[in-house]
């Protein structure tokens, strides 16, 4: 059964289904009891579809040692009082389900069509508890002010050989495409004056100068600029 939307999720999934069909991706995505799946162009490979609970189950199996990595350390997280994010690239929610499972709270942006569709659908189906800390805004409109943090993981071109990305975000990557207004939108985001974690590929250049420090992982190198 498909799962009920309010008013207000209808009315901003029917302005999302429009936003597809300007860029032409109608034919990309396809509902079903699931939410909306995300189409491979190549018909072998399975759809991608979104289980927020199963992603964030997976990341609360693995936490103790996610208080090691680097987007952890990034936080600076000071007498286990975690901080408000603001991730401003929710994509598939992987970091912002991360971030939650850490116990902060999150407010996600998206702008794509895809996985906003995608994401208000798995949102609106889930069920739990942790769902009070989170909170997915699609129009956007003024920057969160309670946010401590800032979280900016653009859509890069420069693709890490050794690092191949998994199924889920190639295909992702084939129909959302590149963010080349990731440099401009990063100084935006310095200017708020807040800490700004910079998720970039090892050995990608810097997206801002003078990063305070920097937290490399095997995948991800995180650029982390102080107010
Ligand atoms: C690399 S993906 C993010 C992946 C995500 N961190 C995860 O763990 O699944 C980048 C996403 O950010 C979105 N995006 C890029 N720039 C944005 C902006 N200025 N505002 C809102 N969304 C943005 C893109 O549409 C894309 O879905």
């Amino acid at each position: 059964m498909l799962v009920k939307l309010s008013e207000h999720e209808l009315a901003t999934e029917q302005a999302l289904l429009g936003q597809l069909t300007l860029l032409g991706l109608g034919h990309v995505l396809e509902l079903t009891e699931r939410g909306w799946e995300l189409k491979s162009s190549d018909p072998l490979e399975k759809n991608v579809i979104l289980d927020l609970e199963r992603d964030y189950q997976q990341w609360q199996k693995s936490l103790t040692s996610l208080r090691s990595q680097p987007l952890y350390r990034a936080l600076g997280t000071k007498n286990n009082q975690m901080p408000v994010v603001w991730d401003v690239t929710c994509g598939l929610a992987g970091d912002s389900l991360q971030l939650l499972a850490f116990g902060c709270e999150v407010i996600s942006w998206e702008r794509h069509p895809i996985p906003a569709l995608m994401l208000l659908r798995a949102y609106s189906a889930w069920q739990h508890e942790v769902k009070a800390s989170w909170t997915i805004d699609f129009q956007r409109e003024s920057a969160p002010a309670q946010a401590q943090v800032i979280y900016f993981d653009p859509m890069y071109s420069e693709v890490n050989k050794k690092a191949l990305p998994r199924k889920e975000m190639r295909i992702f990557r084939e129909v959302v495409g590149q963010d080349t207004d990731a440099e401009a939108v990063a100084r935006e985001l310095l200017s708020y004056k807040k800490r700004l974690i910079i998720k970039r590929p090892p050995g990608a250049g810097l997206l801002l100068p003078n990063p305070s420090f920097q937290q490399e992982g095997k995948a991800v190198r995180l650029d982390v600029y102080l107010p």
